[in-house]
């Protein structure tokens, strides 16, 4: 089994994205500039941004954080949304989600310009994907087919089950990795919680892609030998062990189905670490306005 170190590709991908800020402001061009706009204090979509805030300072982008109450009203967020599409120091922004229920999701997505939407969730940037158009590709099935290919995972001709059918992930995830590119090129199934009998289409997988938020929900009878194993993951269980008071787990039980597996990633430090250099990624896709 190779385990598969998304932290360790994640920061070789951070020193490729400073060399290439370093090659930017050599030549004049200003600084790379990401905004995150995260309402309310949910603690896990606090450290998700704090940490895409850090990996900013990392690469030399500028970052700005923008913070509303969970209270905030629609109409206040997506004036802010406009005021940062009219920004042109600002290349891209994203909004952390989930968003508190008063707000739609879609509206919101909806009033972010395409050419800033770094995180790929607009319409116009999704249709695109499905179009084989030049796009952000949506920061963790980006992070993945990045992994497949540092580690010269073979794709071609190969069946990927995809587990989860969300906006995020599962969906965007389920068209890149069935693409007529190099990269990707796989038969796809996507599975998702009205599949009936998934075991005998994970058991048919040469690439698993967890992504449905449920703590350990892959078992090893689930896995055939051999297998690339993608942990999509990060569920919160409680934990007294931790001063926290929980620990992070994934979508796959990775103690037994690690033994199993030919490639697993690990949760923490698989997958996780990857959506932030994606966003990386796409964030300096933005400022060098390459499409
Ligand atoms: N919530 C969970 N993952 C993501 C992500 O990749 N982007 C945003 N904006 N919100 C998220």
């Amino acid at each position: 089994m190779i385990l598969i170190d998304g932290k360790k590709i994640s920061l070789e991908l951070q020193s490729e994205i400073a060399q290439e800020v370093k090659d930017l402001i050599s030549k004049g061009k200003k600084q790379p500039h990401l905004a995150a706009i995260l309402v309310g204090d949910d603690p896990a979509s606090q450290t998700y941004v704090s940490s895409k805030v850090k990996a900013c300072e990392n690469v030399g982008f500028k970052s700005t954080l923008v913070q509303f109450e969970a209270n905030v009203s629609e109409h206040q967020l997506l004036s802010k949304i406009e005021e940062l599409n009219n920004n042109d120091d600002i290349d891209g922004y994203i909004v952390q989600l989930p968003l508190p229920r008063h707000i739609s999701e879609q509206k919101i997505i909806e009033g972010i310009k395409p050419s800033k939407d770094v995180d790929g969730f607009h319409p116009i940037n999704v249709g695109r994907l499905v179009l084989n158009l030049p796009t952000y590709v949506s920061a963790t099935p980006f992070g993945i087919v990045t992994l497949l290919e540092r580690y010269n995972i073979p794709t071609e001709g190969k069946h990927c089950v995809v587990i989860g059918r969300s906006n995020i992930v599962g969906s965007p995830m389920s068209i890149l990795m069935a693409k007529n590119t190099n990269l990707a090129n796989c038969t796809v199934t996507l599975c998702h919680s009205k599949t009936k009998d998934l075991k005998e289409h994970t058991l048919q997988a040469d690439i698993i892609i967890a992504a449905i938020g449920r703590p350990n929900f892959v078992t090893a009878d689930m896995v055939k030998e051999g297998a690339v194993v993608i942990d999509v993951g990060i569920n919160r269980v409680d934990d007294d062990t931790k001063k926290s008071g929980f620990k992070l787990v994934g979508d796959v039980q990775f103690e037994e189905v690690s033994k199993k597996a030919g490639y697993i990633t690990p949760v923490p430090g698989g997958v996780g670490p990857m959506t932030i250099a994606s966003l990386l990624k796409n964030t300096l896709i933005a400022a060098k306005k390459e499409f």
